[in-house]
């Protein structure tokens, strides 16, 4: 029997659902890479702390499936024998842990001889109980190993924001959290869910949510992102936004970590599943090419650094570290698609560039005064 929802051991999967998916691999990509080849990390630990059934009705695979691949295929992946991967996948419900065991048993046994240097545990247990006995493991003194955290309920009950914040301490571990838009935007104000919803926040402010046409949605989900960044500690946030088949904001993604490069590219692959970079998805568009272009506007963007620079000169450097840690937009957009047509409309210019148009390391870049 299914623990708290109504589906099936395993389910049809919904379109976002590969959205999520697709998010999650891109990053993971990037995350691979980086600790793959890193000189301060032996090793590091991917936690799918709600990992579900493995697959889904028409065999496409679930997250589990999906983040080994990501690793296995990955065209450095023979570089990165210095590195321990350890994968822990969470599966509360018995047929869907049980259902996460073949799929995974078949992966390995797909892949022989398996890699020494991933190591795959598969846990039947309360993600709360999980995560408290990960962190009564650790040696006083001592904190967990780089860890990606992927938090995928299909609620809001079992993921309170203390028990998060110790898990993910560490400098180096990051978080990609589920958020229940859709149930705290219906109970904030009833009252009978308040202990998971106080115990969710850490905070009991979500009971002072205005009504719909007084910025409801911007609170709550603004609420989660400050909760996220004060007691969490963590430096950047972005979230993705996912929109259900009847027009209505389901639920967020919440991205969340302390490094400059890992929220760029974290930006680059939310970018890159949205529709003009506007960091999310609706249902209702599924299956329409168009979503998949990269087609960002970046008027806005050009506005802001003509701001933000006015009346200086900087290396293009600075201006890209400016837009990955301050703007929503990520480095792969700053020079063509933003300095180029500011250049061309005489908004900056530069007194080392070699070629008009192009923005090598080095290039700096004239910002005017702006006038009123
Ligand atoms: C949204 S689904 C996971 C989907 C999966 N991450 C994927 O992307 O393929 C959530 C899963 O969490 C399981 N679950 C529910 N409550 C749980 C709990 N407290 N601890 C661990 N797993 C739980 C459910 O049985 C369900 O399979």
């Amino acid at each position: 029997m299914a623990k708290g929802d109504s589906l099936p051991t395993v389910w049809e999967r919904p379109a976002h659902t590969m959205v999520k998916h697709d998010i999650l691999v891109r990053y993971l990509g990037a995350w691979f890479a980086i600790f793959g080849r890193s000189p301060y990390h032996s090793s590091v630990n991917i936690l799918d702390g709600f990992a579900g059934p493995g697959q889904y009705a028409n065999n496409e695979p679930g997250s589990p499936v999906l983040t080994l691949r990501a690793l296995l295929d990955h065209q450095a992946f023979a570089g990165f024998g210095d590195t321990q991967f350890t994968f822990a996948f969470n599966e509360w419900d018995s047929e869907r842990f049980a259902s996460l065991q073949t799929v995974l048993a078949e992966l390995q046994a797909s892949r022989t001889p398996w890699p020494k240097n991933i190591e795959v545990k598969v846990e039947n247990q309360n993600f709360q109980e999980l995560a408290r006995g990960i962190l009564d493991s650790i040696p006083s003194g001592h904190q967990l190993a780089p860890t990606f955290a992927f938090i995928d309920p299909f609620g809001y009950k079992d993921v309170p924001m203390s028990l998060i914040r110790d898990l993910v301490s560490h400098q180096s571990c990051e978080l990609f959290i589920y958020f229940d838009f859709n149930s705290v935007n219906r109970f904030a104000n009833a009252g009978n869910v308040d202990p998971h919803f106080t115990a969710l926040f850490a905070s009991d402010e979500y009971k002072n949510a205005p009504p719909k046409d007084q910025g409801r949605a911007e609170f709550i989900h603004d609420l989660y992102e400050r909760q996220l960044r004060k007691e969490c500690n963590f430096a950047h946030i972005c979230s993705f936004k996912m929109v259900t088949s009847t027009g209505h904001t389901g639920s967020y993604l919440f991205f969340c970590t302390r490094n400059d490069q890992a929220y760029n590219k974290m930006k680059q692959a939310m970018w890159a599943l949205a529709p003009g970079g506007g960091y999310e998805f609706d249902d209702r568009l599924a299956g329409l090419q168009v979503l998949f272009g990269d087609e960002a506007n970046t008027g806005p963007l050009q506005d802001e650094l003509a701001q933000h620079f006015a009346g200086r000169t900087v290396p293009v450097q600075e201006i890209i570290d400016y837009v990955i840690t301050e703007t929503p937009f990520h480095s792969g957009q700053v020079k063509v698609k933003t300095l180029k047509p500011m250049q061309a409309a005489g908004r900056i210019s530069s007194p080392n560039q070699k070629r008009k148009g192009t923005f090598p390391d080095g290039t700096r870049i004239e910002f005017p005064i702006l006038g009123d």
